[in-house]
């Protein structure tokens, strides 16, 4: 067992004077498809090498307890509460309201996923917590809408459903191609030559929540005035302003994830890195989510040897890129990439080479 699982079981049994359980869920990297999701369009995200861990072991007071080895706050309640307290423990009462918990239970918390780095954390947060508290019966597809329900309810993030998925779903050495409007999806496997970079920015502008649910608003009231459920397969030539520019990023990135997928399964990383550096620029000039560091990276990245494409990943407003890079120059690039960052903003980057991953599961002991 690796070592933070580890030190987190050692930590419970410190604390709690018994054993637990444990299970860890990924965070995600998406490669391509970018606010689509809530559109009822394609994403193509990877659970990476990250995750959040819980330990947890039952109570016979029908009390939830919550902790972390991250973070200061911790929860104390009884079953049933559904009240927020607007800190991190709002995830793991969503989640155990959800699921109509009947057994109270301890829970401690450690992760290695960067918190509020793009990573999504949250999701990585919520599907543990869900498997350990027994939802980890429940088909697959189905945690990943109450995680989802959970955010949306209990933190007011009104995300959609690509983190928790690849969360749950995620497949050793491949990203998954999914289609949001039915959750179909097929598992596209990572080719040898290539390696995915996570470059983290270090920087998140407030704004992020909010704007992030004033794009879903403004997709979703174009979609209204269509008369359609989704901004997908719609013409959006009589739609004008910010919801002519949403509906345009949404098709149009639409596109460039089945052409993105079809290109790895071809072997033509040329192909794929273009469509990368679309989506990106589609990000910061139609859909405005981008912002001044995520673009430096990515231009930063698009002039070094071997790097097949680069965009920004997640909601945007900070956060990480995402690079596609030849396999044997993926060590430099780190560097010089970590290098050429830090000249141009005076923030020190944190980048890592990531594998895809397996879905959420609980570790032995
Ligand atoms: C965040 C959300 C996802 C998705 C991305 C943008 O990560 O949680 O549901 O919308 O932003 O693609």
């Amino acid at each position: 067992m690796s070592s933070l699982p580890a030190q987190l079981a050692r930590e419970f049994e410190r604390r709690y004077s018994r054993s637990a359980r444990l299970f860890r869920a990924p965070g995600r990297v998406n490669l391509i498809g970018e606010h689509t999701d809530y559109n009822g369009g394609f994403v193509f995200p990877a659970a990476i090498d990250r995750a959040t861990y819980v330990a947890v072991a039952p109570r016979e007071d029908r009390r939830l307890r919550a902790a972390s080895l991250s973070l200061p706050e911790t929860l104390d309640v009884p079953l049933g509460h559904r009240q927020p307290a607007g800190n991190w423990t709002d995830f793991i009462t969503g989640v155990a309201a959800l699921l109509q918990l009947e057994v109270g239970a301890d829970l401690l918390i450690a992760t290695d996923v960067p918190i509020g780095g793009g990573l999504s954390s949250s999701a990585a947060l919520t599907v543990s917590t869900a498997f350990a508290l027994g939802g980890g019966t429940l088909p697959r597809t189905e945690i990943a809408r109450l995680c989802q329900r959970a955010e949306n309810e209990f933190t007011g993030m009104q995300c959609g459903i690509m983190d928790p998925f690849a969360s749950c779903l995620g497949e050793d050495g491949c990203a998954l191609r999914i289609d949001c409007r039915d959750l179909s999806y097929k598992a596209v496997p990572l080719p040898g030559e290539v390696r995915l970079v996570i470059a983290n920015t270090m920087v998140k502008h407030e704004l992020a929540a909010s704007a992030y649910n004033e794009r879903r608003a403004a997709c979703e009231s174009a979609a209204a005035r269509l008369g359609v459920p989704f901004l997908r397969d719609v013409d959006y030539s009589s739609l004008t302003g910010r919801e002519l520019l949403c509906a345009r990023h949404v098709m149009t990135e639409n596109s460039r994830v089945i052409a993105f997928a079809d290109a790895l399964l071809a072997g033509d990383m040329t192909k794929a890195g273009t469509a990368m550096y679309a989506s990106h620029e589609s990000l910061k000039t139609d859909y405005e989510v981008s912002c001044q560091e995520l673009d430096t990276m990515v231009e930063i990245a698009s002039k070094l040897p071997g790097v097949h494409g680069a965009r920004m990943t997640g909601g945007g407003f900070g956060g990480c890129t995402i690079n596609l890079v030849a396999a044997d120059h993926a060590p430099e690039i780190v560097e010089q990439l970590t290098a050429g960052y830090r000249a141009a903003t005076g923030i020190p980057p944190h980048i890592f080479i990531t594998r895809p991953s397996a879905g959420a599961s609980e570790i032995p002991a």
